[in-house]
């Protein structure tokens, strides 16, 4: 790719699409160029609100479109395999929303069409572009806090109960792992790499997925990390790591456009501050784009090897703790066209 702009399709017009598109709108270098849903009204709805040019009442249709250069994949966790193989076969680049699949076989899989055909493919872990999450990492391994001895990350939050909307929804890969507990176990295997240990524990619904998951890690520097995840119950959504000289402490919604402290002992506390440029999601989208701008099918950021660690782990914490999908959404052989079954 020669032009320094990209033409940007988003697929699926939900809640986090919205989001997207602003970061987007506010982006140099990214044109929101098309929208699909699986309704015409709704993408032209979305098109007006988000001065989107194109608005396609079909996700195939917009992966037609050969004036879209990259989709971004906003559809339930259920629908992610199934969209971004039709994109990538199709000739298109993809940046897919976390969970990246519903599990690490089926990510093995797009990785491999990725390659083949020579397209970019990246997750939407937002978390991990944020300037103020690689400083964090940055402090920590030049030992700020000394041996980081353990490291505390939670997101609980008291969703209201409704069997149809796609968290508590097995048909679409709901349940606490996938969505929101993904973040206290990216902290820990972003931090400190691949765990040594591992133990989890769920609370299961009658559906076999689970509102709430526990998980301890520990990693070859030692670090033990305690990681909680929940549906079920407001939480502190706090992240905070304990050294042997002090600690560094991320605000309050710690997975979100980052501030912390670093306190150490007998020291004043030390504030670390990042105002987004946009709301966040702007981090990932220049990732992506200058990626595409220099010719790169994987970010060295945010490389498929990272996507599949995370992958990886989250199957062994679902085989640990009884996380049970339907059988047909663990499928890499028989992809359900782009997941509209459901
Ligand atoms: N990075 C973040 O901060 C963040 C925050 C929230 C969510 N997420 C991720 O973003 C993805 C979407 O989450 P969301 O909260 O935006 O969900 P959402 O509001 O429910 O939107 C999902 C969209 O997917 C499409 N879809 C296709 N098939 C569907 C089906 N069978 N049932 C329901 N929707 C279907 C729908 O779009 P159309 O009707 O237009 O086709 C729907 O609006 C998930 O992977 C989630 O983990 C990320």
């Amino acid at each position: 790719m020669t032009k320094n702009t990209s033409n940007w399709g988003i697929l699926g017009c939900g809640w986090i699409a919205e989001q997207f598109a602003e970061a987007l709108n506010r982006t140099e270098g990214a044109v929101l160029y098309a929208a699909a849903s699986r309704s015409q009204k709704k993408a032209d709805e979305f098109a007006k609100k988000n001065k989107v040019s194109k608005a396609y009442g079909s996700y195939l249709s917009m992966i037609e479109d050969p004036e879209v250069d990259i989709v971004y994949i906003a559809t339930p966790h259920s629908h992610h395999f199934a969209n971004t193989k039709v994109c990538l076969e199709a000739g298109k680049h993809v940046l897919c929303e976390k969970a990246f699949t519903v599990n690490a076989a089926q990510l093995k899989e797009l990785i491999g069409i990725a390659k083949s055909k020579k397209r970019f493919l990246m997750e939407a872990l937002w978390s991990r572009f944020l300037p103020g999450m690689i400083k964090a990492k940055e402090l920590i391994s030049q030992g700020v806090i000394g041996e980081v001895i353990t490291m505390d990350a939670d997101f609980g939050m008291n969703f209201p109960l409704d069997p149809n909307h796609r968290l508590f929804n097995p048909y679409l890969a709901g349940g606490v792992l996938l969505d929101i507990g993904i973040y206290p176990l990216f902290l820990s295997l972003f931090m400190f790499d691949k765990p040594k240990v591992l133990k989890a524990h769920s609370l299961l619904d009658d559906n076999s997925i689970d509102h709430t998951t526990s998980m301890i890690t520990q990693h070859s520097n030692g670090t033990i990390c305690n990681l909680t995840g929940t549906t079920r119950t407001n939480r502190p959504v706090k992240a905070t790591f304990y050294g042997s000289k002090g600690k560094l402490e991320f605000d309050n919604w710690w997975f979100t456009p980052v501030n912390f402290t670093v306190e150490l002992e007998g020291q004043k506390k030390r504030e670390y501050k990042f105002p987004p440029m946009v709301n966040g999601y702007e981090y990932e989208a220049i990732e992506a784009m200058r990626c595409l701008n220099e010719g790169l099918n994987e970010s060295e950021i945010m490389p498929h090897s990272f996507s599949l660690l995370i992958m990886e782990t989250m199957d062994e914490i679902r085989q640990q703790c009884g996380i049970v999908y339907p059988k047909e959404l663990e499928s890499i052989d028989k992809p359900y066209g782009l997941g509209e079954m459901y």
